[in-house]
C-alpha cells in the first residue's frame, strides 16, 4: 500500500509537491463535486485524467476548465452500474495505455430511516454504489497490472484494503461488511 497526499493553496491549486506527470488516471464521478475537485488536481499536477460520467455538460465543462488550466483530460460518457459501457470504456483507455490510478467517485446519495427506505431505493444505491465500483475494478484490473512499477495493482485501487486471504472471499467480505453497517445504523 503506497500512502500519498497533498495540500491545496488557498486559491485551490496544487501546492506543486505532489506530481503525478504522465500518469494516466481515470476518475469516475469526475464531473462535479469531490471527484471535479480530484481531477482537476490531478491534472494540475501532470496525470492525463480520464473522466467516466453520466453527466454529459458537467463533463465537458469541468474538461474544458482542465484544459484551459494547461491539463491534460478527457470525458466517457458510462453508467458505473452497466458493466458492458464500463467495460469498453476501460478497454477504450487502457487498450492505447496503462492505467497507474482509479478512483472509485461516482456515487449516489440518499437519505432516509429503515422504515422509509424501499426496496428501489436499496436497488439502487447498490448497483451504483458497490455493483458500480466493483465493475470499475474488474474493468481496469488487468490494464493497471500492466502499467507495473513492481506495485500490486490493488494499492492503486481506491477503498480495496483487503489482504490476500480476504481478496480470495471478495464477495463474502463485501457482503459482511454491508450487513455489520446495515445492522448497525438500523
Ligand atoms: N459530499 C459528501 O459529504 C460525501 C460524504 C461521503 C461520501 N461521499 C461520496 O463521495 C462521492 C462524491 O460525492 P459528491 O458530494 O462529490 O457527489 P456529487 O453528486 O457532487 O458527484 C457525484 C458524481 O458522480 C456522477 N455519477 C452519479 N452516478 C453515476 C453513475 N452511475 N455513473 C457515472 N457517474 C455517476 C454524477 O453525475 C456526479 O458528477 C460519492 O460517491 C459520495 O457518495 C460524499
Amino acid at each position: 500500500m503506497e500512502a500519498r497526499g497533498f495540500t491545496l493553496n488557498s486559491n485551490g491549486t496544487n501546492s506543486g509537491i505532489f506530481r503525478l506527470d504522465g500518469k494516466v488516471a481515470v476518475v469516475t464521478g469526475g464531473a462535479s463535486g469531490i471527484g471535479r475537485a480530484i481531477a482537476t488536481s490531478f491534472a494540475d499536477a501532470g496525470a492525463v485524467v480520464h473522466i467516466v460520467e453520466v453527466d454529459k455538460t458537467s463533463a465537458e465543462q469541468t474538461v474544458g476548465e482542465i484544459q484551459k488550466r494547461g491539463g491534460s483530460a478527457k470525458w466517457h460518457l458510462c453508467d458505473v452500474s452497466d458493466q458492458k459501457q464500463v467495460k469498453d470504456i476501460f478497454c477504450k483507455i487502457g487498450g492505447n495505455q496503462p492505467i497507474q490510478i482509479l478512483v472509485n467517485n461516482a456515487g449516489v446519495a440518499h437519505v432516509g430511516r429503515l422504515e422509509t427506505t424501499t426496496d428501489e431505493d436499496f436497488e439502487r444505491i447498490f448497483r451504483v454504489n458497490v455493483k458500480g465500483v466493483y465493475n470499475c475494478m474488474h474493468a481496469a484490473v488487468d490494464y493497471m497490472k500492466t502499467a507495473g512499477g513492481g506495485r500490486d495493482p490493488q494499492s492503486c485501487i481506491d477503498r480495496c484494503h483487503s489482504g490476500p486471504r480476504r481478496s480470495l472471499r471478495l464477495l463474502h467480505e463485501q457482503g459482511r461488511g454491508a450487513y455489520h453497517d446495515l445492522f448497525r445504523c438500523a
